[in-house]
């Protein structure tokens, strides 16, 4: 036996909805990868937008390290030829459930499915993590709350919501805050928040992603 080589992860970010999150966490999480020391490729498929792909220009004029790997894809086919050299794949899709998305999740090792928690946002969340399972995904589907506002109501609402249709809920939930949009403007994401109060909440999220995303948890 040759040297046991380190397991590759595929893990997703995918919605209904745009404007959930998916971008942020991604980034959050590949940063968080990048940090503890992954190979960490951060695979942007939403070709409309490009968020990742154009924050990571904006990382790169301001000089923020680590550097990230974060390149535009538009099939799965490339991706895998790109696999070589890395440990951590984070991909950010469009707000679709399109086949891309279909198809991205058959292949992940983790599907991030991140919505708000009103039941505007819930409904096609639970919808998509539905049509995901029937489709092989079952069992890698995780829920995640996201832009959580301050309403205690609300939120136990949504963990409710979740519960009842027996998919797995992340234990933590992305707290809405307006200083997190000034961080990824200025090219940073999760843990490199400057401000201590968002630094420790991206760092609870960064652990709670990384724990359910690698099977080590680290
Ligand atoms: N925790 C948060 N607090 C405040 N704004 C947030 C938070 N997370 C994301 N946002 C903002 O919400 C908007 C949509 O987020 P994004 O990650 O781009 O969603 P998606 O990729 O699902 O469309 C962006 O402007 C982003 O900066
Ligand atoms: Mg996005």
């Amino acid at each position: 036996m040759t040297k046991a080589h380190k397991q590759k992860r595929l893990i997703s970010f995918v919605s209904q909805k745009g404007g959930v999150g998916k971008s942020t966490l991604a980034r959050l999480l590949a940063v968080g990868a990048a940090h503890r020391g992954h190979k960490t490729l951060l695979a942007d498929f939403d070709l409309e937008q490009l968020t990742c792909v154009e924050w990571n220009a904006t990382r790169m004029r301001n000089s923020v390290e680590p550097e990230i790997d974060a390149r535009p894809f538009k099939s799965l086919k490339k991706l895998h030829k790109s696999e070589e050299e890395i440990d951590v794949i984070v991909a950010d899709t469009r707000g679709l459930a399109d086949e891309m998305t279909k198809e991205l999740a058959e292949d992940s090792d983790v599907v991030f499915l991140p919505t708000g928690t009103s039941s505007d946002d819930l409904r096609p969340t639970l919808a998509l993590a539905r049509k995901l399972a029937k489709q092989g995904a079952e069992g890698r589907i995780v829920i995640v709350l996201s832009k959580v506002g301050r309403s205690e109501k609300q939120l136990s609402h949504a963990i409710a919501a979740i519960e009842e249709s027996g998919f797995e809920l992340l234990a933590e939930h992305w707290p809405l805050r307006d200083g997190f949009q000034s961080e990824l403007d200025a090219g940073r994401a999760g843990r490199e928040a400057h401000n201590p109060y968002l630094r420790e909440m991206a760092e609870r999220m960064e652990n709670a992603l990384m724990k359910r995303a690698t099977p080590k948890g680290t």
